[in-house]
């Protein structure tokens, strides 16, 4: 595995994948690496002649009051696990390097980004992520790039970014890489201590239990909230939002007709957590 971190570099590998015929399959990640992103890798991998890791905090995707300072960074670890899981290329570069002096430009995405994510941490956050996965796609020029569907918010607002700027990039959603107790993997579990790392189940645990009230037929929006809602607050969590959602558009909905998006986001101790579900109703 290389590591590069220019773009002139990173572009010169793929410039040469190209020319053996490779397609170029792409995993942007700020690091902290998880069994979540190491599926994402291996899904490359599958598809792909030439997998190229990006390894970026990015800083415009964080608020003022977000963890940006204390988010977890060992770059020789992610090499070691990125190199193991079958990344070709890492591209990790400095913030000079994508964002240098005089940079000017922020991409919006409207509509999709002013709920959930968007309203409870401030729209800035998701144009910080379309900005900078815009860039990554310029800069790397990947044939495929593969997003986690834990942050099911973001993967809709990359589709449509993509769609409406008319990028060649085809965007893969991977499921959720899950502890075996149901958390899960996020590279903010770290900031768990042992206490709050138990009561973190409880947002998966609310998600079945929405998932049960359906099965059994109750499909109106109070019944299911209700019921995902007194599971978090037996592990005494007020959630930051418990909505569901149509998983196209984002469309607050009423009741659980076809597939439905129940979405939840959380502080648990010094930890903000998020987790989703697509709900269905019984045929
Ligand atoms: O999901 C993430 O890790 C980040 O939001 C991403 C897509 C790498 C952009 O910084």
């Amino acid at each position: 595995m290389r590591i590069v971190r220019t773009v002139a570099d990173v572009r010169a590998a793929v410039r040469d994948a190209r020319s053996r015929g490779a397609s170029i399959g792409l995993v942007p990640t700020m690091g902290a690496l998880h069994d979540g992103h190491l599926s994402l890798v291996r899904a490359a991998r599958a598809a792909n002649g030439l997998v190229v890791m990006s390894l970026f905090v990015n800083p415009t995707q964080f608020g003022p009051n977000e963890d940006l300072a204390a988010y977890p960074r060992d770059e020789e670890r992610d090499a070691r696990l990125a190199e193991d899981a079958g990344v070709d290329v890492l591209f990790a570069p400095p913030v000079a390097e994508v964002y240098p002096q005089g940079f000017a430009t922020s991409i919006h995405v409207a509509g999709l980004t002013d709920v959930l994510d968007g309203a409870s941490r401030g729209a800035g956050h998701f144009d910080g992520v379309a900005t900078v996965v815009t860039k990554l796609f310029q800069m790397v020029a990947p044939d495929d790039a593969y997003f986690g569907q834990k942050d099911a918010q973001q993967v809709l607002v990359i589709r449509r970014l993509v769609r409406d700027l008319d990028m060649p990039v085809t965007v893969v959603a991977c499921p959720t890489v899950r502890e075996p107790d149901g958390l899960a993997m996020s590279s903010r579990n770290v900031y768990l201590d042992p206490e709050s790392r138990e009561r973190a189940t409880a947002l998966n645990r609310a998600l079945d239990a929405a998932e049960r009230e359906v099965a059994e037929g109750r499909t109106d929006a109070a019944a299911v909230l209700a019921a995902a809602s007194a599971v978090l607050g037996a592990a005494g969590i007020e959630p930051e939002y418990l909505e569901l959602r149509s998983p196209d558009d984002l469309r607050e909905v009423a009741r659980v007709a076809g597939p439905t998006l129940l979405a939840v986001a959380a502080r648990v101790g010094p930890a903000r957590l998020i987790d989703n579900r697509i709900l269905e109703a019984a045929p």
